[in-house]
């Protein structure tokens, strides 16, 4: 399969790649990436000094119609996976107009230079942030609950859902929507709770909760999520929507505490900051139909995964370091000046 993925420098996209390169040394991967301050052409170093016959850096924006048609058409691509996006949900609420434009309008010149290429499938990459917020005793969401964000990250990857509805319905354009919840594991990005907790922890910072710590996530190791798109692609069902998740239900506060007792650090580094605004409360995914479906399972543990993390992270100080300068600190810096 000749695979083109967008957003393979990010935290996902890279798990991905390696995974796969792994799992399917005869594809060939084109990796098109913009380079945000999120994503790290050095990530993926090793496939390109390998001189990795299966694998390709391809610096381009999805947004870009003409660069994104002359790729589908010089590289003869089969498939396509849109992981390319603006992740997150802090920096969407300081400025949105960015998460509009790439989220959007880049999945849908995906979506339009994919079938006017007649691209046979499509896996885009959303969130279950969607499905907007759940209270603390409803049922999980399904692929049926309906769409109602409430950031204007979720906002704009809605759009997209939506959009890429659209296109099957109308066009019969193949593609397959993918929803998961929170994922951790290498290389994601320190401005997320899981390695900017570690990063404070580690030198003993005071580690920032919003609001009461109470909040709910569903947390998945990265490989489990990035075998769901593979099995999305591989045998989903052109215009269906497929949730994955970990079954590992945990209020952001129980996270932190668990963190804290693997690192042997102390508890007193807990501080309570000014909440997210419109933070939601819960997330919480049933994915029964992948299962049923795509024999889809999550196989890491969150007491496994959050281990296996926090060893990559102390063995990756340096990774931490590099992705931590410039941008990163300049947005850190403004973010949690207003919140002490
Ligand atoms: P990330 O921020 O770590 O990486 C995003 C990547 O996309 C970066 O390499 C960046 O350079 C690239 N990119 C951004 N704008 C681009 C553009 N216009 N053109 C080309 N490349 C561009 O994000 P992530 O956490 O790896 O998330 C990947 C995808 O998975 C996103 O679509 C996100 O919405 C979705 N998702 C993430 C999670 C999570 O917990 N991280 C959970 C569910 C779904
Ligand atoms: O649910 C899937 C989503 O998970 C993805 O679609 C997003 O791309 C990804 O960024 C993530 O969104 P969250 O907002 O849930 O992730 P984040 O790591 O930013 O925050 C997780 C929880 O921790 C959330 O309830 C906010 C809280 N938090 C976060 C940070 C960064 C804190 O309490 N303190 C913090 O400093």
């Amino acid at each position: 399969m000749r695979l083109l993925v967008t957003g393979g420098c990010g935290f996902i996209g890279t798990n991905f790649i390696y995974l796969m390169t792994e799992r399917h040394p005869d594809w060939q991967i084109f990796n098109l990436d913009k380079l945000t301050y999120a994503g790290n052409r050095k990530n993926l170093l090793k496939l390109e000094k390998e001189n990795n016959p299966g694998y390709t850096f391809l610096h381009g924006d999805i947004c870009d119609k003409k660069y994104v048609t002359s790729v589908l058409h010089d590289y003869k691509i089969d498939a396509v996976i849109n992981f390319a996006a603006e992740s997150h949900v802090d920096r969407s609420i300081n400025d949105p107009a960015p998460f509009l434009t790439t989220n959007t309008l880049g999945a849908q010149n995906m979506l339009e230079c994919a079938r006017q290429a007649g691209i046979e499938k499509f896996v885009h990459v959303s969130t279950d942030e969607v499905y907007g917020t759940l209270g603390p005793s409803d049922p999980a969401f399904t692929e049926r609950n309906p769409l109602e964000p409430n950031s204007p990250y979720s906002a704009s990857k809605a759009g997209a859902d939506l959009m890429a509805r659209a296109y099957f319905e109308t066009y019969k354009f193949p593609v397959t929507i993918t929803r998961c919840s929170n994922n951790y594991g290498p290389y994601q990005f320190p401005e997320k709770l899981i390695p900017l907790m570690f990063i404070k922890a580690s030198s003993n910072e005071n580690l920032p909760i919003y609001g009461d710590g109470s909040n709910i996530r569903d947390w998945i190791y990265v490989d489990d999520h990035c075998t769901g798109v593979e099995l999305t692609l591989l045998k989903g069902r052109p215009g269906q929507a497929y949730n994955f998740g970990g079954a590992a239900e945990k209020t952001n506060l129980e996270l932190v505490r668990e963190l804290l007792a693997i690192l042997g650090k102390d508890e007193s580094l807990i501080t309570y900051v000014k909440d997210r605004p419109g933070h939601d409360m819960r997330y919480a995914m049933d994915f029964s139909l992948a299962e049923k479906e795509l024999g889809f399972s999550p196989a890491m543990t969150f007491e496994q995964g959050i281990r296996k993390t926090v060893e990559w992270y102390r063995d990756n100080c340096e990774w931490l370091e590099d992705v931590r300068s410039g941008a990163y600190r300049e947005f850190m810096d403004h973010w949690y000046g207003e919140r002490k």
